[in-house]
This record gives C-alpha cells, structure tokens and sequence, in this order.
C-alpha cells in the first residue's frame, strides 16, 4: 500500500507540468461559473468545516462593499476616476469576481458584484466540478476544474497595482484565510457524513 502511494505521488508530480498549463485554461475550456451561493449548498456544513461562514466573514465576501466606502471614493477621486469606484472596472477587476465574468461563462443565474471576490475566482469556474461524486475525489474535480490555489493566484491581486498595497506574505495572508477541512474528515466526507446519518445525528 505504502509503494502504491509513492509511486501513485511520484506519477502525480510527473504529471504536474502538463496538468499546470491544461488548469490554467480551466477557464476557457468549457467550465462555467455557478456564483457562491452554489457552494454554499454543501460548504456551510459544520461537518466538513463550514468553509462557507469562514469566506463570508473575511475581507474578500466584503470587497465590493469596500468600494462603496470612503476611502474608496477618495482613492478614485485622487486617480481622477470620475464616477463611483463601485462602477469602475479598474477598481471592479480585483475586488468583484462578477466584473471579470462573461455572461457566456456563466452557468444559470449572473453572478452579482455584491459577492465580491467569491469562491470561484480561487477554485475555478464550478459547473464541472460541483457534483458530490466529483468533489469526493482529488483526481476528478482537479480534471473538472478545480484549481488548488498558490501563492500566483493571490499575487493577481495582491501587488503594486493595487492603491493600498502594502505587500503580501504569502504564508501569513493564507493563514489569515484558512478554511480547512477538519483533518479526519478530509478525503473521506460521504463516509463519515454517511456513519454519521447511521448514528441518527
Ligand atoms: C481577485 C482578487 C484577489 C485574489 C485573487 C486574492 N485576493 Fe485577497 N484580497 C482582495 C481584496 C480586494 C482584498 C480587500 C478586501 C477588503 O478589505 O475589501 C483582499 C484582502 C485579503 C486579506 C485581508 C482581509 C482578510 O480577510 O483577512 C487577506 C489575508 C487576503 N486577501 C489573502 C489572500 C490570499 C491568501 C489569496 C490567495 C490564496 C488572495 N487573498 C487572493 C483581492 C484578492
Ligand atoms: C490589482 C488589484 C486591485 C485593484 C486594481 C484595486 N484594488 Fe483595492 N485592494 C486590492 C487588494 C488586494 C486589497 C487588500 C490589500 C491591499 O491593500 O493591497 C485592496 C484593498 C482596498 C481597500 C481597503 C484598504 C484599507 O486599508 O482599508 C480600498 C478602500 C480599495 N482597495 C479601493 C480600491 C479602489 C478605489 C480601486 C480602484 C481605483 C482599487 N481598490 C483597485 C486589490 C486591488
Ligand atoms: C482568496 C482565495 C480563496 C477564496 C475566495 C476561497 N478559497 Fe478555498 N482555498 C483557498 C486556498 C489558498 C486553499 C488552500 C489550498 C491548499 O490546499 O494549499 C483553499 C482550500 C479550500 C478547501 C480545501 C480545504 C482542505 O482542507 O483541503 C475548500 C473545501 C475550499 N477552499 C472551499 C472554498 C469555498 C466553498 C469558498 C467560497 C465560499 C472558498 N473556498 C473561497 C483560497 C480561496
Ligand atoms: C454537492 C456538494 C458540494 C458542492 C455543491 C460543492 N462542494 Fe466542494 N466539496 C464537497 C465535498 C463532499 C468535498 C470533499 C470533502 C472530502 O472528502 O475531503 C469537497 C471538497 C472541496 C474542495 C477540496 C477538494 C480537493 O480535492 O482538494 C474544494 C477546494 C471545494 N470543495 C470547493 C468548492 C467550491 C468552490 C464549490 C462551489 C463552486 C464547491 N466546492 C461546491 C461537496 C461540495
């Protein structure tokens, strides 16, 4: 067992290169976003660490809000932005993931720039990845879509072209954020959701 998993890791970091170049097309190759919302379904679960409580209370749920706030507002003024920064696309670009979306990209409903920076802009567009069966397994939603972010994802955002930039440690900003699956739960959620329904809670 222990070989399987070395030689299944040493093909999976073979892999690595070509799987790189064929996610970050992820976006243009059919996926299509189905907004927060959609997550949430699954992910507001204590059981599986309830990712959803943990966005919503962070910086990126809230960054379209902050465009609407003052300091917002003087930003803009000062680059001679001339209408609200809420309705700028040079400022929309990092902080709604709605204003970078195509109405050809997404799925059902359009997303809304009230959402701020959501889910999908980290994880990649959804629709291939939603379904539970997927998501159970690493192998398959990674071939639907989903995308492990780095430290490249955030820098997207998080550098010199942002006006209040005032640098970004990877390490401690990914700590900031953290939404972990609960280590005895990670890999095996439809198991111990399933044991657990058994038990009658
Ligand atoms: C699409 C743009 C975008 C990407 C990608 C992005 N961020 Fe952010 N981030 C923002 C914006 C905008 C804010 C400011 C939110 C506010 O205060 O309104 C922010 C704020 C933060 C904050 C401070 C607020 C808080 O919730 O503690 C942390 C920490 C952070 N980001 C970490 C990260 C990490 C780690 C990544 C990569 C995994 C990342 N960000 C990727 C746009 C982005
Ligand atoms: C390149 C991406 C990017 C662009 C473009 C961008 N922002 Fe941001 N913004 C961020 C990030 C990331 C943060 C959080 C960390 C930081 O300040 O760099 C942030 C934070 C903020 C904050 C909160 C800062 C605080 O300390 O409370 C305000 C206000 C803000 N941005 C306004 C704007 C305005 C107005 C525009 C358009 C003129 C704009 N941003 C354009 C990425 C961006
Ligand atoms: C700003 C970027 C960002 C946003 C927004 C974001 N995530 Fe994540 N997410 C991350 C990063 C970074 C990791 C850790 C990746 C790793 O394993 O190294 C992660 C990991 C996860 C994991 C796996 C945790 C584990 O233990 O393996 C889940 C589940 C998840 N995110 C769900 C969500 C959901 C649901 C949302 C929206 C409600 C969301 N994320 C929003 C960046 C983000
Ligand atoms: C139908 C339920 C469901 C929906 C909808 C769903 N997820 Fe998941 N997600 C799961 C389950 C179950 C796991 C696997 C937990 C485990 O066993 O580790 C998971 C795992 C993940 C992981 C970790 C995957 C890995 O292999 O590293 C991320 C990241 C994630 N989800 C993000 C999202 C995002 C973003 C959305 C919305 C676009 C979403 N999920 C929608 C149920 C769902």
């Amino acid at each position: 067992m222990g070989s399987m998993v070395r030689i299944a890791i040493g093909f999976a970091v073979v892999c690595g290169l070509t799987l790189g170049v064929a996610l970050t097309s992820a976006a243009d190759s059919g996926f299509k976003y189905i907004g927060a919302s959609k997550c949430k379904t699954c992910h507001k679960k204590e059981l599986i660490g309830d990712q959803w409580s943990k966005w919503e209370k962070s910086g990126h749920a809230k960054a379209f809000k902050t465009l609407q706030g003052e300091k917002a507002i003087a930003i803009a003024k000062e680059k001679g932005i001339s209408g609200p920064p809420s309705e700028a696309a040079e400022c929309l670009k990092c902080h709604a993931t709605a204003a970078t979306v195509g109405a050809d990209q997404v799925e059902k409903k359009p997303l809304s720039n009230s959402d701020g920076v959501q889910c999908e802009t980290c994880h990649g567009p959804g629709s291939g990845y939603k379904k539970k069966k997927v998501m159970a397994d690493h192998e398959k939603s990674l071939a639907a879509g989903l995308i492990v972010p780095d430290e490249k994802t955030c820098t997207q955002c998080h550098n010199e072209e942002s006006p209040t930039f005032a640098g970004f440690d990877y390490a401690e900003a990914s700590k900031k954020i953290d939404h972990s699956i609960p280590a005895d739960v990670k890999g095996k959620y439809i198991e111990v959701e399933k044991a657990r329904k058994a038990e009658g809670n």
